[in-house]
Order: C-alpha cells, then structure tokens, then sequence
C-alpha cells in the first residue's frame, strides 16, 4: 500500500468486528508510528494502551462520571473553542449531521443520538483503545507533533488491516482517567483512539467525510505561469 492509499483509506471507524488483537500486535503500530517527526526530537508522545480488563474499567469510569455529570468533567483542554466560527462550525454541523444519516437516525431523537455518542465511551466495539499523553509543559507545537504521532499510527493501522477512530471525547472524563492511570500531576491525557479491525459492513462505516478544495485553503505566490 503506498502512502497516498492509506491516507485516503483512513476513516474514521465507529464499529469494529470482535477480532482480538494481541499486545504484540499493538507494539508492532507503535514501532512503526514512532518515526513520526517531531520539532527538536523531542517526541512528546506518550501512550497507554488498554484492553480486557483493563479497557473494561476505562469504559465503566466513563459511565460513572457521565452519568453523575453529562456534560463531562471542567478542565482545561476544551475540545472546541468556546466559539466555532464559520466556515469551521458548518463543517463540523455537517459531519455530525451525515454520520447520523447514515445511521437512520433524525435530528429530533435526541436518545438515539445521545446513545451513539455514549459508545465513543464503548470505543466503539474496538479490542484495544489507546490514550495520548502530554506533559503539560508543551506547547501548542509539541501538541502538534503529538498529533502527527497520532496520525502516524493511523496510516500504519490501515496498512495492517487495522482501523481506527481518534477520540477527543475521552477529554470529557479526563481528571478521571489521570486519577485512575495514576499519572504524575504533569501529564494529561489528550486524546483516546479505538483500535481494531473495521466492521464495513455496518452504515456508520459508510461516511467518507467531505473536504475543502485545494483552493479554498491554500494560495500559491511566485510561481511561474506555465
Ligand atoms: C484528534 C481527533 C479527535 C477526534 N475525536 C473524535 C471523537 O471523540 N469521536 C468521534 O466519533 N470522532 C472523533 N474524531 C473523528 C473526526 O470526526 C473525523 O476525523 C472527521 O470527521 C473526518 O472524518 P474521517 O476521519 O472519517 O476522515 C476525531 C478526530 C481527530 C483528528
């Protein structure tokens, strides 16, 4: 598989198959994803992966916290700004409102939709999921090298037969997860990622999300005219 191939190939998966995959098998991604650059090389990535058990109690601390508090816990790292301008806002209303068509599921039922998002918590059926941890003295672009260590993984994931679904949503319940990893007071987990082998024959499988042209987000200076 080249490059390019895997990159249009990489979805985001929201149903796995129950296909275990074993701890060798998620060192191998991790090997692999670790030659993701980073500024200075200081590779500020760290990652816990779960599963059994293990992945079992994440989900039953997400359950317990969302139940006492929908609205997650308050902590410092927002998933969005506190506003999302345009054209950022349509973009993310219109993801949201195709991932529910597919699933059949209208605008007015609010359980249905709510019981969707509940299975990031689940993630997704997946075998493993992954957390991304940060020491908290990075800076905005150690966060972004974190996240072309994450995408890194991604595109290797699809070479092996793997998918995955990157997860925000886990920020929800963050001082939860810190507490129950026993993580020092200078680490956060940004980020959670399911991993497995995809369900393709589940709907919410069928979304290949839009993107913006080439035009509408970059602009080209000094070139000749050919
Ligand atoms: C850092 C990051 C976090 C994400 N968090 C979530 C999440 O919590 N739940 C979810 O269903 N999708 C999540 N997504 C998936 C995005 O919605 C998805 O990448 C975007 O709509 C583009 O679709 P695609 O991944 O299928 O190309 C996340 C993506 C990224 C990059």
């Amino acid at each position: 598989m080249d490059v390019a191939d895997a990159l249009y190939k990489r979805i985001s998966i929201r149903a796995f198959k129950d296909t275990p995959i074993d701890e060798q098998a998620v060192r191998t991604l991790l090997d692999k994803a670790r030659w993701a650059p980073s500024g200075g090389n200081l590779q500020p990535w760290k990652v816990i992966a779960v599963s059994g058990d293990e992945k079992a109690a994440c989900s039953a601390l997400a359950g317990e916290v969302l139940a006492k508090n929908p609205g997650g816990e308050a902590g410092d790292y927002p998933i969005y700004p506190e506003t999302v301008e345009e054209p950022y806002r349509s973009r993310r209303f219109k993801v949201g409102e195709d991932m529910y068509e597919k699933l059949s599921i209208p605008r007015d039922d609010k359980a249905a939709r709510f019981a969707r998002l509940a299975e990031n918590y689940n993630f997704f059926g997946a075998p493993v999921g992954m957390f991304f941890v940060i020491d908290r003295s990075m800076g905005h672009g150690q966060w972004a090298h974190l996240g072309m260590f994450m995408q890194s993984l991604a595109l290797v994931a699809v070479e092996e037969g793997y998918g995955t679904c990157m997860q925000e949503a886990w920020g929800m319940v963050r001082a939860s997860l810190h507490a129950h990893f026993g993580l020092p007071d200078n680490e956060v987990v940004y980020c959670g990622l399911a991993l497995g082998v995809p369900d393709m024959s589940h709907a919410v499988n069928t979304l290949r999300s839009d993107r913006a042209a080439v035009d509408e987000f970059s602009t080209f200076r000094g070139f000749k005219t050919s």
